[in-house]
């Protein structure tokens, strides 16, 4: 079993202090495998804002995953903005902008949607969709597929019309043909789970989708700080939203999935990690 720890919206330089020392607590009592941060880990992209996220990322014991988010590139400072987008995140943070991670049992591949030509809305490119069928079409199906973006494949159950990645529809096409299990994303600053084909009707195989709330950011929407722990396995993928109460972060809500043959569709209800009830 294999535990990832995803957040997302990080936004220093708009950050709660006791949020993000409570989420380092909390990362360290859950002891994930892997901590994936999907994107916007700053406000303004200034350099304080990248440096307090690098000592941020540096604080957590785990391996991370990173990918930027709109906001990671500068946008008052139109040279910087077009010249070089993301200079800073690739100094601060990461120099690869589309990571991947994999071990025998899972393999995570993480795609920079941010782009300068477009306020906060994203897109995957043609290579990176490449990219994607060459790092994970040729794996098993006993490994577990993980996709990481900064915008969202899937719009909230109780809203359709935020706008979705540029080229989701051949991505998920990809992503479909590659047994892709899982999706994670952010930017909504909204924490919710699903399945990609209650809104994308072509797609005929499951795959999940877990949006990460903003979890450290004092712009929250109507909604606490939260993040996502998901554990999984090439059966079951349990997610559970971990949401801040004003002392530490508690788990709000569980969800569990369960693979029947190459699908997947919920769990029976169990007892937490447990049994079934
Ligand atoms: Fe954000
Ligand atoms: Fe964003």
């Amino acid at each position: 079993m294999i535990t990832l720890a995803h957040i997302s919206d990080l936004h220093f330089g708009a950050e709660s202090p006791e949020v993000v020392e409570g989420l380092l607590e909390d990362l360290r009592s859950v002891e994930p495998s892997l901590v994936v941060v999907s994107g916007d880990l700053t406000q303004r992209a200034r350099r304080k804002e990248f440096a307090a996220a690098r000592r941020f990322l540096d604080a957590i014991p785990s391996p991370r995953l990173v990918v930027p988010g709109n906001h990671d590139i500068p946008l008052f400072d139109l040279v910087s903005r077009f010249a070089r987008p993301l200079a800073r995140f690739r100094s601060y943070i990461d120099a690869d902008v589309d990571p991947f991670f994999s071990t025998d049992e899972v393999a995570v591949l993480g795609m920079n949607t941010a782009r300068s030509n477009t306020w906060k809305d994203g897109r995957v490119s043609i290579a990176q969709i490449d990219a994607l069928r060459r790092r994970l079409c040729p794996l098993p199906p006993r490994v577990v597929k993980v996709l990481v973006t900064h915008h969202p494949f899937l719009p909230p159950p109780w809203d359709p019309s935020p706008p979705l990645v540029g080229r989701a529809a051949e991505a998920l096409r990809a992503a479909e043909a590659c047994g892709v299990d899982l999706m994670l994303a952010g930017h909504l600053h909204h924490g919710y789970t699903g399945d990609v084909r209650t809104h994308h009707v072509d797609i005929r195989r499951a795959i999940l989708v877990a949006q990460a709330g903003t979890a450290t950011s004092h712009r929250v929407r109507n909604e606490a700080n939260s993040y996502n722990v998901i554990r999984l396995s090439p059966q079951r993928l349990g997610f559970s939203l971990r949401v801040w109460d004003g002392k530490g972060f508690q788990e709000a809500r569980f969800v569990e999935y369960e693979k029947s043959g190459s699908d997947w569709g919920p769990a029976p209800v169990r007892d937490s990690w447990g049994g079934v009830d």
